[in-house]
């Protein structure tokens, strides 16, 4: 392998050639880390899904293995792709797969199958269908093979959900002690919701419970984690975490991909998220209006809820002018059963409710095409409010301030816009509540635009955490300017669960071994610096650490931080630092090289973060060839960029905007280029 060519990352995991995305099976067994992937033999974008195959001692050394899972008929003639998935070693041989005293190991993975067929299971699968399969290796993970007796071992979605089945994916599996049953969560992509499952031997699925929709409902949900970890490292204290990918959604100024988690509890069989876990839009403080999919309603319960009736009360019906009286079906997903097809636009009428709360509160789409949905607010005849959906893949909260309206009775209509194609129109939660939905209310794992698709290590010590994330983003990932692979995985993170600031934050490590790799070339500390300080040439590769204060009163710095990657002009840097004013961290990449390759991809990028409580804030900041991760404060916060620099800019220097900064210590480790 070479890691010589412009852009190739030294010390993140690539493959030598070709298009890679989400982590799959991490599984660590007898001191080897394994880790398996979404791989393209036979190519630098996506297709051909097939699962490429790494393994590490210390998470920092990789070894690409042979591919593990191949996919079917490649390369001419592909009938089953193999999506995201988890690995399990199988120890008591509950699967049956064991043979001669060896224990199986377990891959449970999504089938995704491009053309309709009967499968030698003799299950029958429709076009570009997605379904859970199994398969189990008898040799530490290096070959696989399918259980294509059963397979796929869960076929469709569970009722009511059968019309999902192109969108339900990314097996996430472990073993739960406390029931001693295995569990699956299972990601409908579209609906926002996972679904979890339990089994005795991997082979036949229950399904027990559904979670979802919660905060960021941007675009499809994937890739599905749940696991404890204890608070404050206090085992009688521990909570669930519970990871999901958005795409497209995100952070806050990202495009494209990214990562939420809630915190909550799971007892076996459900995951209930805290209450006091930020939510955007529900659940809200009083009655739904209207609401699809929350609470225990049957999938014939979906409609318009008369005010009063909260969760659990038959729906109103509602009329569409031209149409049958719809008693239902107003969903997500389902409208389009009765607002398609032609070319008629339509109004679906609420029935009218009271205000009360300060806060109409709903979530909002764009349909098919952008623009087909819009929902307004009348009283008295009168349209008070009125907002449209702007993306069709992307259902984001908005908010109607209705405090001047208090007790007035008021009537919603939903509108389909479209006067051709399909009219799938787009809303849902319509809710009162006494705070304002927004789309920021949601935990981000990682405030970047590159951190995707996260998936946790099976294998390890029950609270022992570590992930790894795709670190590129679907807005873009296709032409990033890599050749003769494409992406990188993150840094490898040891997560934990701290209390900061009096609520429990996810806080991430670099699980990286770094005395194997680095050599110190800076250690210095300043008592104040003021304009720029040249750091010279620190190399395309380096693992920094800077610590500093706020200069007081009014001489104090508005913004301290380190430009890295710089060519030697400066016409090319990376700009990475905090900004005192709005207690944020930011990464600056509009210079960082190649940019070009998409309009979204110059921009600068914010993260929050409080500085300690002595008022010092730390940044540890991991360069590399063609990538930044910063972790703030206690690692509380992350923020992961990829970056496409001159191999020779190279050059670095501190800076503090707008007065003085104190305290500063500053230490830089060189990785040595071409280490491995
Ligand atoms: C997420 C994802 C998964 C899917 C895989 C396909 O990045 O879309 O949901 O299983 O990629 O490669």
């Amino acid at each position: 392998e070479s890691y010589t060519e412009l852009y190739r990352p030294q010390y993140h995991f690539t493959p030598a050639q070709n298009w890679m995305n989400d982590p799959n099976g991490l599984l660590y067994a007898d001191g080897t880390y394994h880790m398996y992937y979404q791989y393209n033999p036979g190519g630098n974008t996506w297709g051909a899904m097939s699962w490429g195959h790494a393994t590490s001692e210390d998470l920092t050394h990789w070894k690409e293995q042979p591919v593990a899972l191949l996919a079917r008929g490649y390369p001419n003639n592909i009938t089953e792709m193999f999506f995201s998935g988890s690995a399990v070693i199988d120890e008591h041989n509950t699967s049956g797969f064991g043979k001669k005293g060896k224990a199986p190991w377990i891959a449970m993975y999504t089938s995704y199958y491009p053309t309709a067929q009967v499968l030698p299971s003799g299950k029958q699968v429709r076009d570009n269908q997605q379904a859970q399969s199994i398969a189990y290796s008898l040799d530490h993970g290096t070959t696989w093979t399918t259980y294509d007796e059963a397979n796929p071992v869960i076929l469709d979605p569970p009722a009511p959900y059968q019309d999902q089945f192109l969108d339900f994916r990314d097996p996430n599996i472990f073993w739960h002690q406390p029931i001693r049953k295995w569990v699956a969560v299972v990601s409908l992509a579209k609906l926002h919701k996972l679904l979890i499952y339990t089994s005795t031997n991997l082979k036949q699925w229950d399904l027990e419970s559904e979670f979802g929709p919660f905060n960021a409902v941007g675009g499809n949900w994937e890739c599905p984690n749940i696991f404890p970890l204890p608070v404050d490292g206090d085992k009688s204290k521990v909570k669930w975490v519970a990871i999901v990918g958005i795409n497209p959604g995100g952070p806050p100024g990202t495009v494209g991909s990214g990562v939420q988690y809630f915190l909550g509890d799971f007892n076996g069989t459900t995951f209930t998220a805290d209450s006091n876990s930020i939510h955007g839009g529900g659940p809200p403080d009083g009655s739904f209006i209207f609401e699809d999919f929350e609470g225990n309603h049957s999938f014939s319960d979906r409609g318009w809820i008369a005010t009063g009736d909260f969760i659990g009360t038959s729906p109103v019906a509602g009329t569409l002018p031209g149409q049958n009286p719809v008693t239902g079906y107003l969903g997500n997903q389902l409208v389009n059963t009765f607002l398609n097809g032609d070319a008629t636009t339509g109004t679906l009428t609420s029935p009218s409710f009271t205000i009360s709360y300060k806060y109409i509160n709903f979530l909002i789409g764009g349909g098919d095409n952008i623009n087909q949905t819009a929902i307004q607010l009348k009283i008295d005849g009168n349209v008070v409010y009125a907002a449209t959906g702007s993306n069709s893949e992307q259902l984001t909260w908005q908010h109607w301030d209705v405090s001047a309206f208090q007790n007035q009775t008021a009537v919603i209509e939903i509108i389909d816009l479209a006067t051709g194609g399909w009219g799938h129109i787009n809303v849902d939660e319509i809710s009162f509540a006494n705070t304002p939905a927004t789309n920021n209310n949601a935990n981000w794992l990682d405030w970047g635009p590159d951190f995707y698709a996260t998936q946790g290590y099976n294998g390890l010590p029950q609270y022992q955490r570590t992930i790894i994330s795709w670190m590129n983003n679907w807005q873009y990932g296709g032409v990033i300017p890599t050749s003769p692979w494409r992406s990188a995985m993150s840094i490898p993170r040891q997560l934990s669960l701290k209390t900061i600031d009096e609520s429990i934050a996810v806080v991430q490590e670099p699980e990286e071994c770094w005395k194997a790799i680095t050599q110190t070339q800076i250690a210095s500390t300043f008592p104040s610096i003021t304009g720029t300080h040249s750091l010279g040439d620190i190399g395309n590769a380096a693992e920094i650490e800077l610590t500093f204060s706020s200069g007081d009163g009014t001489n104090g710095s508005s913004e301290f931080g380190i430009i890295v990657r710089a060519s030697k002009d400066f016409s090319q840097q990376t700009r990475i630092g905090y900004d005192f004013t709005t207690q944020q961290v930011f990464v600056d990449r509009t210079k960082s090289g190649d940019v070009s390759f998409d309009s979204t991809f110059a921009s600068v990028y914010y993260a929050p973060l409080s500085p300690a409580s002595d008022k010092t804030v730390t940044l540890r900041i991991f360069v590399d060839w063609s990538s930044v991760e910063v972790f703030g404060g206690q690692g509380q916060t992350t923020m992961t960029t990829q970056i496409f620099p001159d191999e020779n800019a190279t050059n670095a220097q501190l800076f503090s905007t707008g007065g003085s900064t104190k305290n500063v210590q500053l230490r830089i480790s060189k990785v040595r280029n071409h280490a491995f």
